[in-house]
């Protein structure tokens, strides 16, 4: 595996791979876990060589968000994409990265303005440029994103159908410790006792799945079951816990619809996200 830290060079060496065959791409900020191993071995399987890249991008960070003290290791990280068999690693200083950057950005369209958007001004905006970017520097045939961050996902994929970006999407279901919670690099930053109302977000989602499987469709009592477990489990603030269409993330009154439940909530000094999909509710129409 080869570590590469310059555009030209990540440029050249994709070029290279893309001459034998499909090239898969896992754009990471590195402090990898099972759910960034998930998406490498999917590439894996269905790409003839996998990129992948490191770098906690400054722009997607508001200025009293986490960036000093965003997890940083990248020896670890090395170490596993070496083992799962990863042709290279983009890892750019955060110079190399910003040395072309004269103040042109993508600004995301309808589907970045709710939830994160509100809460996170500029995020989106900051991920969108950065991802655009890193598809110009790696044009691989394919590119892996996380169901984690259900938004970004569909920031991502509206971002390259409107630019027209010449790559295939891929969404990787969310890997789960063994009771449930979601990973995440942030998870390192929860105390034991964070840890257990941490659970409150998986087991909000499996309570209102429960209860839509059950025949309940009106995404108010749905949004209750979540607020209330998160509730249950004392986590510290909630900031949405929403059940919205899976394209435009707008609120729904009920599920007629593919739908997706959303939650963002703060235990401790941790903002934890989680999401389930919820599918089209198959008596709608009927009295519940
Ligand atoms: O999901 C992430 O890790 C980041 O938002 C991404 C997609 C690598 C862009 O910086």
């Amino acid at each position: 595996m080869e570590l590469v830290e310059t555009i030209v060079g990540a440029r050249d060496r994709t070029r290279d791979l893309l001459r034998r065959g499909s090239v898969g791409f896992v754009p990471t900020m590195g402090a990898l876990h099972a759910g960034h191993m998930s998406l490498v071995a999917a590439s894996r399987k269905n790409c003839r060589a996998t990129a992948v890249s490191i770098f906690v991008n400054p722009l997607q960070f508001g200025p009293s968000e986490d960036l000093q003290r965003y997890p940083r290791t990248i020896d670890a990280d090395l170490g596993l994409l070496r083992d799962a068999g990863v042709d290279f690693v983009f890892a750019p200083s955060v110079d190399e990265m910003e040395r072309a950057a004269n103040g042109t950005f993508v600004e995301p369209g309808p589907v970045a303005r709710r939830w994160e958007g509100e809460r996170r001004p500029g995020h989106f905006r900051g991920v969108a440029t950065v991802v655009l970017k890193l598809l110009q520097i790696i044009p691989a045939t394919d590119a892996y994103f996380g169901q984690k961050d259900f938004q970004q996902w569909r920031v991502v994929q509206t971002m390259v159908e409107d630019l027209q970006v010449p790559v295939q999407l891929h969404m990787g279901p969310t890997v789960r410790e063994s009771d449930g919670l979601a990973m995440s690099s942030r998870n390192r930053y929860l105390s034991p006792s964070d840890r257990s109302k941490a659970l409150g977000l998986s087991r909000a989602l499996a309570n209102a799945r429960q209860a839509s499987q059950r025949g309940v469709c009106a995404t108010e009592q749905l949004e209750q079951i979540l607020r209330e477990t998160l509730a249950e489990h004392r986590v510290d603030a909630i900031d949405y816990a929403v059940v919205v269409d899976r394209s435009d993330l707008e609120p729904l009154i009920q599920v007629d619809r593919p739908a997706v439940m959303l939650l963002a909530a703060r235990v401790g000094t941790t903002r934890l996200l989680d999401n389930g999909l919820l599918p089209q509710h198959a008596e709608v129409g009927h009295e519940h």
